[in-house]
């Protein structure tokens, strides 16, 4: 049986063009680059999109100004984390936007009842269970043609993703890549689901 890494595809992109969105950009920039990528294809499938793992805010700033930009402001970004201490943070860096929705917890209650249809998931939760719980939620709400992005694939320091990415991302329901953060020394990079049934 192959496995979704005996497929394994290195993408390395150009620089990032002009237009990013500068003053949210995610370091190093050639990181916020992919992520715009992928999030320009999944927004053209229905749905809403969501960040497991929001943090203080800083990527989903991110993606409701590329949302934006893409005229997509109809789409609501919906942001999963235990949020502890940070939540006030996060409010004032998404005061620009209103297509948000905060889900404040541990994946495993605030996924339980949430069946909104997805294009987009963004799985920034580092640790083997949180990244299985996302690719479970994945599996429950992304809709065919969806993409779910992993961040922190190939990084020694974050094993559990792509151990969780290998035995619970299903690969007859999704076709998996893997990008390459440029420059290629960097050692991390992504990994790409595009769910196709
Ligand atoms: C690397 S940080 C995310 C950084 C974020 N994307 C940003 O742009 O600031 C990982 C986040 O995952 C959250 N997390 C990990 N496992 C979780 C779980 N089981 N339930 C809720 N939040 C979780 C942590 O609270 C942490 O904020």
């Amino acid at each position: 049986m192959t496995t979704p890494n005996d497929r394994e595809h290195t993408h390395t992109l150009d620089s990032p063009s002009q237009n990013l969105p500068r003053p949210y950009l995610v370091e190093p920039a050639d990181a916020w680059y992919h992520v715009y990528h992928w999030l320009k294809i999944a927004t053209h499938v229905p749905g809403d999109l969501a960040e497991c793992g929001a943090g203080e805010g800083h990527t989903a700033a991110s993606i409701l100004t590329a949302l934006k930009e893409f005229g997509e402001s109809g789409k609501q970004l919906h942001l999963f984390d235990r949020f502890d201490g940070v939540l006030e943070e996060v409010k004032e860096r998404l005061a620009p936007f209103q297509n948000y929705e905060i889900h404040a917890g541990e994946f495993a209650e605030t996924f339980r009842d949430f069946g909104t249809p997805l294009c987009f998931i963004f799985a920034d939760s580092t640790f083997y269970e949180s990244i299985a719980e996302t690719i479970r939620l994945a599996d429950k709400t992304l809709v065919t043609g969806g993409i779910i992005m992993f961040h922190d694939v190939g990084n020694r320091f974050c094993l559990g993703v792509d151990a969780a990415i290998q035995e619970c991302l299903r690969q007859d329901r999704y076709y998996y890549l893997r990008i390459q953060k440029a420059p290629p020394d960097v050692d991390a990079g992504f990994g790409v689901g595009i769910k196709m049934r």
